[in-house]
């Protein structure tokens, strides 16, 4: 495999706002989503399993409120979640995380994206947004499976940063080239990923990587 750029894969561990899990369910369920045999049916469910896991750590400092129920047996002060959260999924990959992040935040806005990789210039081109003029919810977090060259990612940022409220990125897999443009681009964007891979081949693709996440998916190889 050929590296197309010299990022260094320990430059980009050092950056904060980098959160790399660690966990064993994580890394256990990306080797097998890796898989060039694994059957549609099982890549749709792992995605799935590790976004859970991933929002696990991205949203563990959203805030709550006091809020009492009654069990059978007596009055609970517990809390509920008290910001709005909006999932902004980028098309088409990043529809595969969404019936997960829905699972757990079932009163969260979506706002898709639609962009698709320029495969010769590896630029996003947008297709469609529909976001709102003003903020409608009060932490934003992007959704897409692979973070290569960033190019996607750091639009999607764009489009959202300037309502002022906390971005943060969720994604499977990533390369350093990715990971650095993000942080260059977008110092503020918190970015929770599954596994940092060693570089982009020279067709732009994560090295190892899966492949192409989004034909992967949808099964349209
Ligand atoms: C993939 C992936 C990201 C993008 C990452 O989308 O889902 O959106 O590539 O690459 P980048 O970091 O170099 O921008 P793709 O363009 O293949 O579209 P698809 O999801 O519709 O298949
Ligand atoms: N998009 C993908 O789906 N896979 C890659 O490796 C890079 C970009």
């Amino acid at each position: 495999m050929t590296s197309t750029s010299a990022v260094s894969r320990e430059d980009v561990l050092a950056l904060k706002t980098l959160h790399v899990s660690r966990h064993p369910l994580v890394q256990d369920k990306i080797t097998r989503l890796r898989e060039a045999a694994r059957s549609p049916e099982t890549f749709r469910i792992l995605v799935g399993q590790v976004t859970t896991l991933l929002l696990y750590e991205a949203l563990s400092d959203l805030s709550v409120s006091a809020h009492t129920v009654q069990t059978p047996l007596a009055e609970c002060h517990g809390a509920v979640l008290a910001e709005q959260v909006g999932f902004v999924p980028v098309l088409r990959a990043g529809l595969g995380m969404m019936s997960a992040a829905l699972e757990h935040v079932p009163n969260a806005q979506v706002w898709c994206l639609g962009m698709y990789r320029d495969e010769e210039q590896l630029i996003p081109m947008p297709y469609y947004d529909k976001l709102p003029e003003h903020p409608t919810a009060d932490v934003y977090c992007v959704l897409d499976i692979m973070l290569a060259t960033g190019g996607s990612a750091c639009d999607a940022i764009a489009r959202i940063k300037r309502y002022g409220k906390p971005v943060r990125l969720v994604s499977l897999i990533t390369a350093p080239e990715g990971v650095r443009k993000v942080a260059a681009d977008h110092p503020e964007a918190q970015v929770f990923v599954g596994v940092l891979d060693s570089h982009l081949n020279e067709k732009g693709y994560i090295v190892s990587g899966l492949g192409d996440a989004g034909d992967r998916y949808f099964n349209t190889l």
